[in-house]
C-alpha cells in the first residue's frame, strides 16, 4: 500500500517518538536526551538514546537507530506499512480506504472467510483435545512430554473418530460444505457425500506470522499411514511462502533463525527456550520461505534429519539459501535422529552447545562430498580436490572465494596454491566468476569499499552541521552534497544543506524516505556520530581553537576523497570533470584559509 509523504509525515509528527519508546523501554532524562537499556542488544548499563529533539533514537552500543516508524518496524518486526499502520492507530489519524474492485471484494470476502471457518475449527479441535473423546490425545501429546502450557500455546488439539463431525459442526455455524471444502476441511464425493479431512488424529494449527489459522498438520497416533495429514493448498494456505512458528519465532531475540523439517521439533525447541525455530509445511524449503526468513536474520541453522533424504534436503536448502544472500550453517545432532529427540535425550544446554558448534555450510557441503571419496586412491583424490574447486567457484566474491580456500586447504591437508590453480583452471573453461590473483598484494586483501576514516570524516560533518547548523555558512562555499561519496549520505547531505538554507530541517522525517531498516540505521547514526577530530578525540565546546582546527580537517579530508574519488571517474562520469577542476581549485584555497568559529 503507497502512502503520500505528506501522510507518513504527518503520522510520525502526532506519534512523539519519547512518548512511543516509553511504553517498550524505560528512559531516563539526561540533559536533553532519554537513556535507557537498549532493547536491541543484551546490556548492563544504558546506551540506548532517545532524542525528543531529533525524534531520532540512536544506540551508541549496537548502532541500531532511527525515527519512530524504524523502532517500531525493529521491535515488532513489521514491515515499513505495518508500522505505519500500528503508528496512525495510535494517533487516531485514518488512512485511506483501498479502493477495491468487485472481485477484488469477493476474493478478499472469501478468503475472510476462510480464515473464519478455520479458526472455528482450531476451537474446535482445541475442545474436543481437552474432553472426554480426546483423551487419546491428550495422553499421547504428555507422553511426548509437551507440558500443558506448551499444549495451549500452540493450539494443539484433536480430530475426533467419526468422520463428519467437524463439517457437521461448521455447517451448524452456517458455513456452507463448498466453504468447508474449500477452506481445506472436507472433502466430497458421490459415495461419502461431504466428510472431514482429519479424523483421529492429534492436530497442530499451522499460523501465519499474524497468528491467523490457514491451516493444519494431523498425525496418526502411534503408526499408520500417512504419518502426517497436512492441509491442501487453499486460497489462505500458501505452503512455499508460510513457515511453522515463524509467527513466535519472528520476535526471537537469538540472532539467527533454526530452520528444521518437523512440527515436533519446533513445538519442543520452543519448549526447551529456543523460540527461534521455525519448520517447512511437509513441502521442500522454498526460496518465497528464504526470502521471508531474510526480513528477520542473515543466519539459518538448518537442523534436518542426519539420513540420506535429510542430508540432501539440507543440501538443497544450503543452496536456496546461499542464492537469497543468507548464511547457512548445519547443526549435528548425531546420534540422534532430529531436534526433539536430542533435547529430550541430552537437554537444553547440550543443545545450545550444539548451535554454538554448528558447521559452516560450506565446509558441509565439503564433508558430504568426502564421505564417498576413497583418499588412499590417488584418482579419487584428485577428483575430489576437483569438486572442492568446483564449489568453490559459487563464491564470486574473489576475496570470499580465497578465504574459503585457505581455510578448506587448512582444514583438509590440501595444498592452497595447487587449489587455487584448479579454480582458476575451473574459471578459464567456464568463465565462470573472476580469478584469483595468484599472489594477494598484501596479507590482508580490502574490498573496494571507501575506507572507513573517509566515510567516518563524511559522518562527522553531517552530524556536525545537523547539531551546529550555524557552521554551514562557513563551509557551504566548499562543500556541496556531491562530496558526500557514499549514495546515502549524499542523499541525507543535500536535504540536510537544503533543510537549513530554508530553515526547516526535520532529520526524522528524512528517515521516513528510507524504507529499508539498515538504511534506516545508518541515516541515523549519521546523525549521531561523536564529533572527534579526525584521530578520535573528543572535542571540548569551549576549545575553540581546537574544534577550528578539527573542522578544517574533516572539510579538507571530505574534499580530498572527493577530488580522488571524481579524478578516477573522469573516463566514466561526464559530470567529475567540474568536479574535478572545481576541487583543485577549492582544496588550495581551503587549506590556507582558517575557518573561523567566533
Ligand atoms: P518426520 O517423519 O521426520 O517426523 O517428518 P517428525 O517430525 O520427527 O515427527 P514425529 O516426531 O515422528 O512426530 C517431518 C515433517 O515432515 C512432514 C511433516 O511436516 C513433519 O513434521 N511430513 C512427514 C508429512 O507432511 N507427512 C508425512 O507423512 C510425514
Ligand atoms: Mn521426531
Amino acid at each position: 500500500m503507497y502512502y503520500s509523504d505528506e501522510l507518513i509525515e504527518e503520522i510520525r509528527s502526532k506519534n512523539d517518538i519519547v512518548d512511543v519508546i516509553s511504553g517498550y523501554v524505560r528512559l531516563q532524562k539526561k540533559g536533553s536526551t532519554y537513556f535507557g537499556l537498549c532493547p536491541f542488544h543484551n546490556e548492563k548499563t544504558g546506551s540506548f538514546s532517545v532524542s525528543g529533539h531529533k525524534q531520532m533514537f540512536y544506540c551508541f552500543g549496537c548502532g541500531a537507530g532511527g525515527n519512530v516508524f524504524t523502532f517500531i518496524m525493529k521491535y515488532e518486526n513489521a514491515t515499513f506499512g505495518e508500522a505505519v499502520k500500528t503508528l496512525a492507530d495510535r494517533a487516531g489519524v485514518k488512512l485511506p480506504e483501498i479502493e477495491y474492485t468487485p472481485e477484488m471484494k469477493k476474493a478478499a470476502n472469501e478468503k475472510a472467510t476462510l480464515l473464519e471457518i478455520n479458526k472455528e475449527a482450531a476451537k474446535y479441535f482445541y475442545y474436543l483435545l481437552r474432553s472426554e473423546p480426546g483423551k487419546t490425545g491428550y495422553k499421547y501429546f504428555a507422553d511426548r512430554q509437551l507440558t500443558d502450557e506448551t499444549m495451549k500455546k500452540w493450539g494443539l488439539g484433536y480430530s475426533n473418530k467419526f468422520a463428519d463431525d467437524l463439517t457437521k459442526y461448521l455447517r451448524s455455524k452456517g458455513y456452507t460444505d463448498e466453504l468447508i471444502v474449500k477452506a481445506g476441511l472436507a472433502s466430497r464425493d458421490e459415495v461419502r457425500g461431504t466428510h472431514d479431512k482429519f479424523w483421529n488424529r492429534v492436530m497442530f494449527p499451522i499460523e501465519d506470522i499474524n497468528h491467523r489459522v490457514i491451516g493444519f498438520g494431523g498425525r496418526v497416533m502411534g503408526d499408520g499411514e500417512p504419518k502426517y495429514l497436512n492441509s491442501p493448498e487453499t486460497p489462505i494456505f500458501d505452503k512455499s511462502r508460510n513457515l511453522f512458528g515463524l509467527n513466535f519465532a519472528r520476535s526471537s531475540k537469538a540472532g539467527h533463525i533454526i530452520l528444521c523439517e518437523g512440527y515436533m521439533d519446533v513445538i519442543s525447541m520452543h519448549q526447551a527456550g529456543f523460540t527461534e525455530a521455525v519448520a517447512s509445511l511437509g513441502t521442500a524449503f522454498t526460496s518465497g520461505q528464504a526470502n521471508i526468513l531474510k526480513r528477520f536474520t542473515d543466519n539459518v541453522i538448518l537442523s534436518y534429519d542426519s539420513d540420506g533424504a535429510g542430508t540432501k534436503a539440507a543440501l538443497r536448502a544450503i543452496g536456496i539459501l546461499r542464492e537469497v544472500g543468507l548464511t547457512g550453517k548445519v547443526l549435528d545432532l548425531k546420534p540422534y535422529k532430529d531436534p526433539d529427540e536430542f533435547i529430550k535425550n541430552m537437554g537444553a544446554d547440550a543443545f545450545r552447545e550444539r548451535i554454538e558448534n554448528a558447521r559452516n555450510s560450506f565446509f558441509f557441503e565439503i564433508d558430504v562430498l568426502k564421505r564417498d571419496v576413497n583418499l588412499d586412491d590417488p584418482e579419487e583424490k584428485t577428483k575430489f580436490h576437483r569438486e572442492i574447486a568446483k564449489k568453490l567457484c559459487v563464491f564470486e566474491d574473489d576475496v570470499e572465494r580465497n578465504n574459503y580456500l585457505e581455510a578448506i586447504a587448512r582444514e583438509y591437508s590440501i595444498s592452497a596454491d595447487g587449489l587455487r590453480k584448479m579454480v582458476n583452471d575451473v574459471i578459464n573453461r567456464t568463465g565462470l566468476a573472476t580469478p584469483i590473483r595468484e599472489k594477494p598484494k598484501t596479507g590482508i586483501q580490502k574490498k573496494t569499499e571507501p575506507d572507513e576514516g573517509i566515510r567516518k570524516a563524511q559522518r562527522i560533518l553531517i552530524t556536525w552541521v545537523s547539531e551546529e547548523p550555524q557552521i554551514y555558512p562557513l563551509i557551504k562555499e566548499y562543500i556541496t552534497e556531491k562530496d558526500f561519496t557514499e549514495p546515502i549520505y549524499a542523499t541525507v547531505a543535500k536535504k540536510l544543506f537544503e533543510g537549513i538554507e530554508n530553515n526547516n530541517f526535520a532529520p526524522a522525517s528524512l528517515i521516513s524516505e528510507f524504507e529499508d531498516e539498515e538504511e534506516q540505521k545508518e541515516v541515523a547514526s549519521l546523525f549521531n556520530t561523536k564529533i572527534t577530530g579526525l584521530d578520535g578525540i573528543p572535542l571540548l565546546m569551549d576549545a575553540i581553537q581546537d574544534r577550528e582546527r578539527a573542522l578544517k580537517d574533516v572539510v579538507v579530508k571530505v574534499k580530498e576523497n572527493s577530488y580522488e574519488y571524481y579524478s578516477k571517474a573522469l573516463s566514466t562520469d561526464v559530470d567529475a570533470l567540474n568536479e574535478v577542476i572545481n576541487g583543485k581549485k577549492l582544496l588550495e584555497k581551503l587549506r590556507k584559509t582558517t575557518i573561523s568559529l567566533n
